[in-house]
């Protein structure tokens, strides 16, 4: 495979967790650590009320700064959700769409995570789509079907040069927050299979082109295995990013491989 076509990046989605007092200290803690990385983007996705502290700290470094989500609409009556137009504008580049804590606990369908990344794309962010089997639906052997029904479905209406823009996140979830990470073997297959489904609806260099992230328990220690993989080009981290010197880990991990 070609995976010195794509970046490597690794993001860490702190979800909901860091006052904005923390959120520096932890940036702070983090800048020096990683100030030599070279060839990872390096992305911290944050809460909305932490994203102009984490843009402040980190205005002028190698690493990125993204959301956890944006609505759909450009504005209106949608109390209680941020558009992609106000997170472009403060100079967010990043977001995660479609996590499945979203789809689980807040009504987040396939539909709407399609129009989120249309309207993300449209104002310039670059979206992080997440998709992911159920442990249910591995045991029932569908998740094949299950992923390429959300390639597709999330993907959909997304022209190839739009896509190049996106990076998709595989993150099986039942491995999410629950310590029990798929093998590098698993974690590995199932992102060669989003890379066929993307060059079947793309073309090999679109596919070739776009970055597939493992998540889900990555740490520290099982990070060098996933990320060796020819078609794991990075990790979306959650538990392990919110600890300076591990989220490190994974970084240097993702950059000797
Ligand atoms: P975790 O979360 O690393 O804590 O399992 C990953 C994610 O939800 O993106």
């Amino acid at each position: 495979m070609n995976k010195n076509v794509r970046k490597a990046i690794i993001a860490g989605n702190w979800k909901m967790n860091k006052t904005r007092p923390e959120a520096k200290t932890l940036l702070e803690e983090l800048k020096p650590l990683v100030a030599d990385v070279k060839g990872v983007e390096i992305v911290a996705c944050v809460p909305f009320t932490n994203l102009e502290t984490a843009l402040a700290v980190t205005a002028g470094t190698n690493i990125k700064v993204g959301a956890e989500n944006c609505h759909f609409e450009k504005s209106g009556a949608f109390t209680g959700e941020i558009s992609a137009d106000m997170l472009a504008e403060m100079g967010v580049e990043y977001v995660v769409l479609g996590h499945s804590e979203r789809r689980q606990y807040f009504g987040e369908t396939d539909e709407t995570v399609n129009k989120r990344t249309k309207a993300a794309l449209a104002a310039g962010l670059k979206p992080i789509v997440c998709v992911g089997e159920l442990l249910w639906e591995r045991e029932c052997d569908i998740t094949e079907e299950v992923i390429a029904r959300q390639i597709k479905l999330d993907l959909f209406g997304i022209s190839a040069e739009d896509a190049k823009k996106c990076t998709i996140a595989y993150e099986p979830v039942w491995a999410i927050g629950t310590g029990k990470t798929a093998t590098a073997e698993q974690a590995e297959e199932v992102c060669a299979f989003i890379r066929a489904q993307l060059e079947k609806k793309y073309d090999k260099a679109t596919a070739d082109s776009m970055t597939i992230q493992y998540g889900g328990s990555m740490n520290a220690k099982n990070a060098e295995e996933l990320v060796k993989k020819p078609n794991v080009d990075g990790g979306l981290i959650g538990g392990a990013s919110l600890k300076a010197p591990d989220f490190t880990a994974i970084i240097k991990a993702a950059e000797a491989n």
